[in-house]
Parts: C-alpha cells; sequence; structure tokens
C-alpha cells in the first residue's frame, strides 16, 4: 500500500543538463500508471528518481506522506525491474529470487513463503531447481519480476521490462502482468514502455511526457478521445492521428470547418462566435474515417494500400509536403490503390487544434 506524490520535481544532471521540470503527480494506491514518451525525454530517469538511483535536484518525492528525498533506495520499499534482467547465471531460479532476501538475513520460512507466493502467481514452480540458461526469455523475465515480488514492496517500478521479448513472448507477459497487478490490488505500479498497446491495456492512467515536462495525464481513453494537444493526439493511437489545416466557417454548439483541402468537417467540439476564420488544425484518426457518399472532410489519391487483414491502411499522395493522409477500413481493399477516394468522419471523432492545442482545453 502506498501514495506517492510528486512535487516540482526536476532533474539536472551534472549542473548543467537539465531534463525534467514542474513534474507534479499524485498516484495512489492500487495505480498502474504507464509513462510514454519520446525516446530521450526522461521517463527512465524520472523512474531511477523515485527508486532512489538518482538524485532528485529539486522539487520532493513523497510515499505514503513521508518526503523520500534523501531515504537511500534499499529503505524506500520500492523494486525495480529493468528492461536487461541480469539473473545470476550460476544460481538457481529459487537463489536468484531469494538472494535479496538472504543477505537481509530473514528466516528461512520467511524466504519459503515468499517464494511460494511469488512462485504461484508467476506460474514459476516448476523451474525452481532451475539455472537461468534453462529458461525461455519470458520465462528468465518472470524470474526477474519475481525477485522484486519476494521483496513485497509497496511500489513496483518497470523500465520497459517486456522490450527484450520477441512479439508473442511480449503478448503473454503483459496479459501475465495485468494478472499479477489483479493479484495484488494494494500494489502501486509504475511501467516505462514504448508499446502503444501495453500503455493502452496496462495503464489505470498514462502520463505523456515531453519537452522536459508532463504533457498530458489520464486514463487510455481519456487520452485517446480527448487529447489536449496535437503532440499527445499524435502520440496516442497508430497510426498516428491525420491533421488537416482548414479555417473555422460555423461557430456554436458545433463547428464547422472548410479544410484548405477542399472538403468540410463538422466537429462536436463547441466554439464561440469569435472563433469564426479561425485557422486551426482538424484531427481524424485513421479508424475514425470512413468512405463518404456525399460531403466529405478528405479527398485523395490512394498511393500504397497495406491489408492487415482485419483492416486496410490506405495511405493519401501527400499533398504540399505534408505527411500522408492515413485511413484505416474495416475489411480488404486492396482495390483503392490508385483511386480517388473521398473519406468524411462523425462529428463526435473531429478533433480541433488552435495553435498546437485543443479547442476542449483552452
Ligand atoms: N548521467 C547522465 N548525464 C547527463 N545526461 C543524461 C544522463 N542520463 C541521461 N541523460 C539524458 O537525460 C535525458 C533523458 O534520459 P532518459 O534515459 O531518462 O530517457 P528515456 O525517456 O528513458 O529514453 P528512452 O526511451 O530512450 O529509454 C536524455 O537526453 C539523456 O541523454
Ligand atoms: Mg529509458
Amino acid at each position: 500500500m502506498a501514495d506517492l506524490k510528486l512535487t516540482d520535481v526536476e532533474k539536472t544532471y551534472g549542473g548543467t543538463v537539465n531534463v525534467l521540470n514542474d513534474i507534479n503527480l499524485d498516484i495512489k494506491t492500487g495505480e498502474l500508471i504507464v509513462f510514454v514518451g519520446p525516446s530521450g525525454c526522461g521517463k527512465s530517469t524520472l523512474l531511477r528518481m523515485i527508486a532512489g538511483l538518482e538524485k532528485i535536484t529539486g522539487g520532493t518525492l513523497e510515499i505514503d506522506g513521508q518526503r523520500m528525498n534523501d531515504v537511500p533506495p534499499s529503505q524506500r520499499g520500492i523494486a525495480m525491474v529493468f528492461q536487461s534482467y541480469a539473473l545470476y547465471p550460476h544460481m538457481t531460479v529459487r537463489d536468484n529470487m531469494t538472494f535479496a532476501l538472504k543477505i537481509a538475513k530473514k528466516s528461512k520460512e520467511e524466504i519459503d513463503a515468499a517464494v511460494a507466493k511469488a512462485a504461484k502467481i508467476l506460474q514459476l514452480e516448476p523451474y525452481l531447481d532451475r539455472l537461468p540458461k534453462a529458461l525461455s526469455g519470458g520465462q528468465r523475465q518472470r524470474v526477474a519480476i519475481g525477485r522484486s515480488i519476494v521483496r513485497d514492496p509497496k511500489v513496483y517500478l518497470f523500465d520497459e521490462p517486456l522490450s527484450n521479448l520477441d512479439a508473442a513472448l511480449r503478448v503473454a507477459t503483459r496479459i501475465e502482468i495485468a494478472q499479477l497487478k489483479e493479484q495484488m490490488p494494494d500494489s502501486t505500479m509504475i511501467y516505462v514502455t514504448h508499446d502503444q498497446v501495453e500503455a493502452m491495456t496496462l495503464a489505470t492512467r498514462i502520463v505523456v511526457l515531453a519537452n522536459k515536462g508532463i504533457a498530458q495525464v489520464g486514463s487510455p481513453l481519456d487520452l485517446y478521445e480527448r487529447p489536449n494537444s496535437e503532440f499527445v493526439a499524435r502520440f496516442i493511437g497508430s497510426p498516428s492521428m491525420n491533421l488537416l489545416p482548414g479555417e473555422i466557417t460555423g461557430t456554436g454548439q458545433q463547428t464547422s470547418i472548410r479544410l484548405d483541402g477542399g472538403g468540410t468537417a463538422v466537429s462536436d467540439v463547441p466554439s464561440r462566435s469569435e472563433d469564426m476564420g479561425l485557422k486551426v488544425n482538424v484531427g481524424v484518426r485513421p479508424e475514425d474515417l470512413v468512405e463518404a457518399t456525399d460531403s466529405f472532410v478528405f479527398e485523395g489519391k490512394v498511393n500504397i494500400t497495406e491489408a492487415l487483414g482485419e483492416v486496410t491502411l490506405l495511405y493519401f499522395e501527400a499533398q504540399g509536403g505534408g505527411e500522408p493522409v492515413i485511413g484505416k477500413l474495416p475489411g480488404i481493399h486492396k482495390d483503392r490503390r490508385g483511386k480517388t477516394v473521398r473519406l468524411t468522419a462523425d462529428p463526435t471523432k473531429v478533433h480541433i487544434f488552435y495553435n498546437e492545442v485543443s479547442l476542449l482545453y483552452r
């Protein structure tokens, strides 16, 4: 059981390299918080500051109301699982898991009980007497997680724990982590990943980090349905949200936009009368575009199609040097290649950004 509170946390490496500022975050017992963001944005740095492996150069970290800035890592009640899990090769699974407990001089009964619990949760019972070299990558990663579970920490930190695994194993281990979380409802977890699906499926809340700070915090569907900026809109969801430039031509409960490409969009995002004529970007996710019968949001020539089985991606010819618009239609539509296609979107699915910020959040 642990609440975490970060207040105005900042990190400057070596007195000069500032990488994080103004990090304010309240994490409640039982949450699984996922950090996402572009490479180098400071996800690992933030995790390592929480663990105590990196000095906090500004602001405060509290765990259950106690200031932790100067508390050594071993006394924070935190366990961290890294991407490269570095098991001791000459020790059995059991010994790898119990090493830290032996160092801490726990009794044999305590150690046996902790291993039995972790092995059951992680389905490692058949492997306890094997060496790591006789395990698959996924099993080894489970041992690394087991090593943290036996310590019964208040907070689990995971830094891209699945990124060394192949695609099938990633899916299996992701589901195991979700089940692990369910079996330990009072544990607090913070999880760093580059993987959209991991972020969307595991998180109670996602924290998007960018430009040395927090771009947005919210439940996965909050971020997907109501991104506060073009950055978050394009970062969450794959392929990324399309952005189409245009001008507001109708305001009120709904907003109409005439698009530079010739189409018209209607959005359920409300606007004010003074917004008339505003130059904006309309955002529509590829999966929210549907083939139009009369009025359309976007019209273009399909350059390439990618048939993925359940959906077909349509890549349109880029207009004016911009990124190509992408449509994602259910089913198989290879015949659209080379054709001109008109697409539209439901007003509930049309986002509007002014100066890169969503009109919902101004
Ligand atoms: N010891 C250090 N000294 C100086 N700068 C550092 C140090 N460690 C990390 N950095 C810088 O801090 C920034 C954040 O690094 P960090 O490892 O936290 O990024 P990340 O978000 O985890 O990236 P990735 O997704 O690639 O793992 C980077 O620009 C990195 O170059
Ligand atoms: Mg990292």
